[in-house]
């Protein structure tokens, strides 16, 4: 019999799961509150249900006379949504307590901090006064930022010369319950990790070097500029920052699901920024970690919401081939036109290119993850390789801009 598989949340960098699950015989369900996200077209249903209401997408898929077989999310953080339906159709899927943990910052900074999982310095802040209180006993960097936001919305490093009240202002403007924490900046390479839970057993598969090249263009706000897998860390390292993501796992209470983990090796020690259950967004898990180790993360966290057997030895990589992600920042303004597109798409070392801008469209500068406007994936005999295919591809690409 066809089983369903509900993705909630039908955006465009889902669209290749959902693709993956129909050659997995899947009849497929999404949920979103936009009926023109891309994956509705292509989904066998299309429920409208904002995909942070857990109850509301309950009702649309009963509503509909529809019984999911298993549900996830894929590039966007609703694991609530998902522990709800789950729930509700008695369904694989991390538990509502820890989709609840790792939707807020705080409860799940307080959570690492009690099970001993190394993480910054942080605490709330209550007000500007507050805040002040805190950098005068700790000092400078800070990060401010939203309890419960993402996509580095509202993550700002307040410096000395910075404003702590426009950092708090800006990270309380996008916490929808206007709750602001600070941390102390931790320096050093960030990582990002993808790991999948089975039965209580960790395997990280996905495991990149996150750029930040654009650390500085960008202060105070945090714009990562793409990452690079394998990565460059000595192996060693590697693999404590992999211990450290299972640590972090095992810590929010994860025995089936997926867990994708920001961590910083700062001064040579690991520590955890946060980890997220669900399937990551940039193409990670759909692209970058299969062409570069050979893992096809979304089939097998599909298998795990099926409540399938996971083929745990498939979880393990079979290659580290050098694979560059990048994203385009054209300058803010008004694109006029756009150049080189075709040339960048006949390089056989481009793998994925995707814009998302057109002429007419306009660009605003720069401030958190969704403002970006394209991104496009290379491979290389080397990783230096991979780097320089995807540099060349990104200046190849002119995006035409006219000041606002
Ligand atoms: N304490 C910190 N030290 C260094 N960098 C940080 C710190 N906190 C956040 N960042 C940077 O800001 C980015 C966004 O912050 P994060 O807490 O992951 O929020 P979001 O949920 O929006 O991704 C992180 O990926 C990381 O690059
Ligand atoms: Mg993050």
């Amino acid at each position: 019999m066809t089983r369903n598989l509900l993705f909630v949340g039908g955006g465009i960098e889902t669209l290749p799961g959902l693709t993956l699950a129909h050659g997995m015989g899947l009849r497929v369900l999404v949920s979103d509150r936009n009926p023109q996200a891309p994956c509705m077209a292509v989904a066998d249903v299309a429920l409208i249900a904002d995909t942070y209401d857990g109850a509301a997408t309950i009702q649309a898929l009963k509503d509909a006379g529809e019984r999911p077989d298993g549900v996830v999310c894929l590039g966007t953080d609703v694991p609530l949504t998902v522990a709800l339906v789950a729930r509700a159709f008695d369904l694989v899927s991390v538990s509502y307590q820890t989709a609840r943990i790792a939707m807020d910052k705080l409860a799940m900074k307080d959570r690492f901090k009690e099970r001993g999982v190394p993480i910054p310095w942080y605490a709330p802040v209550t007000s500007t006064d507050h805040l002040r209180e805190l950098i005068a006993a700790e000092g400078f960097p800070l990060v401010i930022k939203p309890v419960d936001s993402r996509g580095a919305r509202g993550v700002t490093r307040l410096t000395e010369d910075g404003d702590p009240d426009w950092a708090y202002a800006c990270a309380e403007s996008f916490s929808p319950t206007r709750r602001v924490m600070a941390e102390r900046y931790l320096s050093g390479p960030q990582i990002s990790t993808e790991s999948l839970v089975v039965n209580g057993k960790v395997y990280t598969p996905g495991f990149s070097d996150r750029n930040y090249e654009f650390l500085d263009r960008y202060a105070p706000f945090f714009i990562e500029n793409g990452g690079d897998l394998p990565g460059s860390l000595p192996e060693e390292t590697r693999r404590a920052v992999k211990e450290l993501a299972a640590e972090a796992a095992r810590a929010l209470d994860v025995r089936n699901g997926v867990v994708k983990g920001d961590l910083v090796v700062s001064e040579g020690t690991p520590y955890v920024i946060e980890a997220a259950v669900r399937m990551s967004g940039g193409y990670f898990c759909t692209h970058t970690i299969p062409k570069s180790t050979g893992v096809e993360l979304v089939r097998h966290a599909i298998h795990l919401a099926l409540g399938d057997k996971v083929d745990e030895n498939a979880l393990i990589p079979v290659r580290e081939n050098p694979v560059c992600q990048r994203y385009l920042f054209p300058e803010p303004g008004r694109v006029i036109e756009i150049e080189g597109l075709e040339r960048v798409r006949r390089d056989p070392a481009v793998f994925y290119l995707e814009l998302r801008v057109k002429p007419g469209d306009v660009i605003a500068p720069i401030q958190n993850h969704p403002g970006r406007a394209g991104v496009l994936m290379t491979t290389g005999a080397t990783a230096e390789e991979a780097r320089a295919n995807a540099r060349r591809a990104v200046e190849t690409i002119q995006i035409k801009t006219t000041p606002q």
